[in-house]
């Protein structure tokens, strides 16, 4: 059948954090030249893009999200040459490349900043957020820092606040500055002319602020632990609604080239799902794809998870194409939140066969686990400064082989490796017939192969027990059923009403496989199932 769908709502998307994929030059970091060996492995997986975690120059405050040059590479990650190699390779390798671009913030080292800080009257000025201190001397208002304390620095240089959103080392951008919007829209293009498929673009709700810097109401929904930054809603810090005119614009860029240029949006703090919906942009002319982040953040439950599902089904613009997320670079990984290898598998079944777009996040596939890191040995900056908050743990190595290092180094990574990881790599699980890395790959493929599993539509299929959650696909007339056991008890679930027989196409255990009578399903602990009907 012919595909007239544009890729981004057919394929599926990987991100790699390029620090911990493969490092090339003996240094313990991942670089460019180090993603461009493994494409091969990339394409193998059968996936269709990747998004890139940032490589452009850096002092590394927040690894990379603290730019000082947005048209330069950070030589710890190659050069422009290697980066052109990377895209050429990915691109005879069918793979679209997506880079992520982070406009909210630049470094404090980045030039404009430099300069803007230097003078009260400098051009730059007001390309960032400055503010005379409040009545009392203090910070103008009471916003905070994602990464804990004030939002806001006084500069004793000229005796005024600037506003940063994370690190006081990444000064937000002022985006109403029209100098701003053009030098920034213009590294969009340089990207966009050297042949990039794509940006994912970094907390994309938190350009534009509210204009009279009022103060974020108090949040009564925050609970002791939770990051302090809960403590208040962002009424006034985050999504100010004129983001939306900008994001048009944004799009319009995009639009403007050939291809099927994605515009994928960071959606994270946001207060309900009519506000991330509202990302796709009244007339579909915003975010293509703003990143649904709700499997991470409700529990591992069958029946939360399908709730959610049907509510995401129901909210969704007419046209708006869904899309899903287990896990990222800022979260925990999804091997550890469902706890045990079977559900992790259970929940790559999930991810790949629900309706639109999933983002995977690499060594996934391999179920990969958080890796504990001692207090002492913290690296990143959340981390260090909120107690609980390190992101450390989910960005280690990737497990290629079981030569030292997992084939990720020659010398010790900037961050520690998996435990188990000599039985848990590629190597070892591609001679694995039942590992989660055949399972991975024979999810894509069926994925691809299939039209109902890339663009159908979706039904909840209502059956007992509650720890299952079973859904139908369907398009063309071919109906696939996928049934998800979260539950450690074997179960059987009646699906009489769906016909006689069916095929299975797919289990979590990759044993079975055939025609089965459809009176009754019988499921296994943490079994998932994806059946033909016939
Ligand atoms: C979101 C990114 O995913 C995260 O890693 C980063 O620290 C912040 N934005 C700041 O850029
Ligand atoms: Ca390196």
């Amino acid at each position: 059948m012919h595909n007239i769908q544009p890729w981004w709502k057919t394929g599926v998307i990987y991100e790699v954090y390029v620090r911990s994929f493969q490092d090339s030059n003996g240094d313990g970091i991942g670089d460019l030249a180090g993603l461009t060996q493994r494409v091969p492995y990339l394409a193998g997986l059968g996936i269709d893009a990747i998004w890139i975690s940032p490589f452009y120059q850096s002092p590394m405050r927040d690894f990379g999200y603290d730019i000082s040059d947005y048209c330069a590479i950070e030589p710890i990650f190659g050069t422009l040459d290697d980066f052109d190699r990377l895209v050429a390779t990915a691109h005879a390798h069918s793979l679209k490349v997506i880079l992520d671009f982070v406009p909210n913030h630049t470094s404090d080292q980045h030039p404009w900043f430099v300069a803007a800080r230097a003078r009260r009257d400098s051009p730059k000025r007001d390309w960032y957020g400055w503010h005379e201190p409040g009545e009392d001397g203090g910070p103008p208002n009471n916003w905070l820092s994602i990464f804990g304390g004030s939002a806001w620095e006084y500069d004793t240089c000229t005796n005024q606040y600037y506003l940063h959103t994370f690190l006081k080392e990444q000064p937000d951008l002022n985006w109403r500055n029209p100098g701003v919007k053009a030098a920034m829209f213009d590294t969009m293009r340089f990207w966009l002319d050297r042949g990039v498929d794509g940006f994912r673009v970094d907390v994309i709700y938190a350009l534009l602020k509210d204009d009279f810097f009022r103060d974020d109401p108090t949040n009564l929904k925050f609970r002791p632990g939770d990051n302090p930054y809960e403590s208040l809603r962002h009424d006034n810090s985050l999504e100010s609604p004129d983001v939306h005119d900008l994001l048009r614009e944004m799009r319009e860029l995009l639009d403007s080239y050939d291809g099927e240029r994605v515009l994928i949006g960071e959606t994270f703090h946001l207060s309900t799902l009519e506000r991330f919906v509202s990302y796709y942009g009244k007339n579909l002319d915003e975010c293509h794809l703003p990143f649904n982040f709700q499997l991470i953040m409700r529990a591992w439950d069958a029946q939360t998870i399908r709730a959610f599902v049907e509510e995401y089904e129901q909210v969704l613009p007419i046209g708006a194409w869904p899309n899903w997320v287990l896990s990222n670079h800022d979260q925990h990984r999804i091997a550890t939140r469902a706890g045990s290898l079977a559900q992790a598998k259970l929940a790559q079944m999930l991810l790949l066969t629900l309706r639109g777009t999933p983002t995977c996040y690499y060594g996934d596939e391999l179920g990969m686990s958080n890796v504990p890191i001692a207090l002492e040995d913290e690296r990143d900056p959340f981390g260090i400064r909120v107690p609980g908050q390190g992101r450390d743990p989910e960005r280690t190595p990737m497990l290629w082989d079981s030569t030292p290092y997992a084939g990720f180094s020659t010398v010790k990574p900037w961050l520690p490796l998996t435990d188990g990881w000599q039985d848990l790599n590629v190597a070892a699980q591609q001679a694995e017939a039942t590992s989660i890395l055949t399972l991975f790959r024979a999810l894509v493929a069926l994925r691809r192969a299939l039209p109902t599993l890339h663009i159908g539509s979706y039904a909840t299929f209502a059956c007992t027990p509650s720890s299952v959650f079973a859904y139908l696909r369907e398009h063309g007339g071919e109906r696939v059923l996928i049934v998800l056991q979260f539950g450690a008890e074997p179960c059987v679930i009646d699906t009489a009403v769906l016909g006689v027989r069916g095929e299975v196409l797919l289990s979590t255990y990759l044993d079975r496989i055939g025609s089965i009578p459809l009176d009754q399903i019988q499921l296994r602990a943490h079994e998932g199932l994806i059946v033909r009907l016939a």
